[in-house]
């Protein structure tokens, strides 16, 4: 059966992206994959991806890049091209988030590289509408965050599960295969369980995890509600 998920976006929230920090959200995450079997993806910065990927070795747990530029390997200096993230050894990566948009042209041409490279991709959309023009470019998973949510802890499933519902009806109607996901304000269990039950196979949370006292017992309790809608 489908199994939900849970993306983790680790921003650049400082201290507790990074480290120290960032390890132990990646230790927690490997221990609730293990007591859950909740697909769940961290998304590190850069800096962090090497140590990350450590620490989930031999889990279910993937690591996606944040984001990938929309160049060619080569003279281009601070940039990083999908060769590099491949070459990093992460599973995926974030496209388009709304704090690092691209050109509809770029997210094709990186959607593409990263399939011929074997790397997944999880492109975000600020509303169903561009959810759905991406959803012809054939990414993995697709990601509707309304924008003026994001960082609230004002849920989307809560506050607009119209935004849920319209995206779901609007990707499916162009691509039945693309994982539907959503984010902006996700913090509880509960947030999991209403997005699920409108439709998606999991979210994209951030603040709500990373910036967390216990991320452990935030994603354990995000991924047994996930369970329960899926049931
Ligand atoms: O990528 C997820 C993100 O933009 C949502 O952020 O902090 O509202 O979970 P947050």
């Amino acid at each position: 059966g489908l199994k939900p998920i849970i993306a983790v976006n680790y921003k650049a929230y400082h201290p507790h992206s990074f480290g120290e920090n960032a390890l132990r959200i990646a230790r927690d995450a490997r221990r609730v994959w293990e007591e859950t079997g909740v697909e769940i993806i961290l998304a590190p910065p850069f800096t962090e991806i090497h140590r990350v990927l450590k620490e989930v070795e031999g889990s279910g747990v993937k690591v996606f890049a944040q984001h990938a530029d929309p160049v060619e390997p080569g003279a281009v200096t601070g940039y990083i091209p999908v060769e590099g993230l491949k070459e990093a050894g992460v599973q995926g990566v974030i496209l388009n988030h709304s704090e690092h948009r691209l050109k509809i042209a770029d997210i094709n041409m990186l959607i593409a590289k990263a399939r011929r490279l074997g790397l997944k991709t999880l492109a975000c959309a600020d509303v169903p509408e561009t959810g759905a023009a991406i959803a012809l470019l054939k990414p993995d998973m697709i990601a509707v965050e309304p924008p003026e949510l994001i960082g609230t802890g004002v849920s989307v499933s809560k506050a607009k599960p119209e935004v849920i519902t319209n995206s779901v009806s609007m990707i499916r109607s162009v691509n039945k295969e693309v994982l539907i996901l959503t984010g902006a304000g996700i913090t509880t269990g509960e947030d999991v369980y209403q997005a699920i039950k409108l439709g998606t196979i999991g979210v994209l949370v951030a603040s709500g995890i990373v910036k967390a006292k216990d991320p452990y017992s935030v994603m354990k309790d995000m991924a047994l509600n996930a369970l329960k809608a899926l049931a």
